[in-house]
């Protein structure tokens, strides 16, 4: 079988617009590709404004014409507002229509995480993660969502408390209900991220045992509340400034898994920890990227 690959640069602003016209007359995945070129580790982010790419796929048969007609009508529509380029298209077979999606990724023992728009048949003991990303960070590929979700495996107990410092697309608040977390409260700093977070909680069927809030630690809505697990993906800068706050978030024997950090600022994130009474109980790497196990040490925090 072959595709009709679409793809359209826009402000950020029309992605949900977009998305939806080719999700409804495609084959329901269309994806979103953000410009990098930025280094979160040295508290670098990406231009709010930068135009993205999205794109959709619809299968080449008798069908294409009515489906191309309708997305450039909509397409047209959108026109009136923003001054968008034309629709780009592309014929493409089927291997290369795989290669283009997110696709199904299978992490630590038993985690999938799963596009909705995916074909998947469960095996026994999966753990689903059900996501769809849209702008924000986490689909699981990029290692140090990885190395979160499966250090979060392997100390998530059934009836926990979890926070997630930067959720993102909340994926590991989704992991960790999926997991047997009783209850997780996520937060960012980001407005699509936490939009992005309550969409994809919901779809998961998790909304009425997730929390997620605009903003950072301390937070007043936690209230000091204590949390068994963190997870914090975010950046050696941010992890630095907020190990203090971290670790009163903690219960005396909880967890915190942190990533994002570059092995080249791993020492001065383990020192931030150690000078605010924490211990790094373990650390793993993948290419630059690091993720470490923190514990407090009592009396200190
Ligand atoms: C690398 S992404 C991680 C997303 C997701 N948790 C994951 O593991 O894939 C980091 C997220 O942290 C957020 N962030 C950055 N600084 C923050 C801060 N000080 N407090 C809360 N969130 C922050 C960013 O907006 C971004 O969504």
């Amino acid at each position: 079988m072959r595709w009709l690959q679409l793809s359209i640069q826009a402000p950020p602003e029309y992605v949900e617009p977009l998305t939806y016209l080719f999700n409804t007359h495609g084959d329901s995945s269309a994806s979103v590709e953000v410009a990098g070129g930025y280094n979160p580790d040295e508290g670098e982010k990406p231009d709010p404004t930068a135009w993205v790419v999205i794109r959709g796929w619809l299968p080449l048969d008798s069908t294409t014409q009515s489906r191309k007609t309708a997305i450039d009508v909509g397409v047209r529509l959108i026109k009136h507002l923003v001054d968008l380029p034309e629709l780009e298209e592309k014929v493409i077979s089927d291997e290369e229509w795989s290669n283009q999606k997110f696709r199904p990724i299978k992490v630590g023992k038993n985690l999938v995480i799963l596009p909705r728009s995916a074909e998947y048949k469960p095996n026994v003991n999966d753990v689903l993660v059900e996501l769809d990303p849209g702008l924000a960070f986490g689909t699981g590929h990029h290692p140090t969502t990885l190395m979160c979700l499966e250090e979060i495996e392997k100390v998530i107990r059934s009836g926990d408390n979890f926070l997630d410092l930067g959720c993102g697309s909340g994926v590991l608040s989704i992991a960790a209900l999926a997991l047997g977390a009783k209850h997780a409260i996520g937060l960012d700093v980001e407005q699509q991220a936490v939009t992005s977070s309550l969409n994809n909680i919901s779809e998961a069927g998790f909304e009425n045992q997730a929390t997620i809030l605009w903003g950072s630690i301390p937070h007043p809505q936690l209230n000091q509340k204590k949390f068994e697990v963190i997870g914090a993906n975010i950046s050696a800068n941010v992890l630095i400034e907020l190990a203090g706050p971290l670790l009163s978030c903690l219960q005396d024997d909880g967890v915190i898994v942190s990533s994002g950090v570059l092995e080249t600022r791993l020492c001065d994130v383990t020192e931030a920890f150690r000078a605010a009474g924490g211990e790094v109980q373990s650390t793993r790497q993948i290419e630059d990227w690091t993720a470490s196990t923190i514990i407090r040490v009592n009396g200190l925090v």
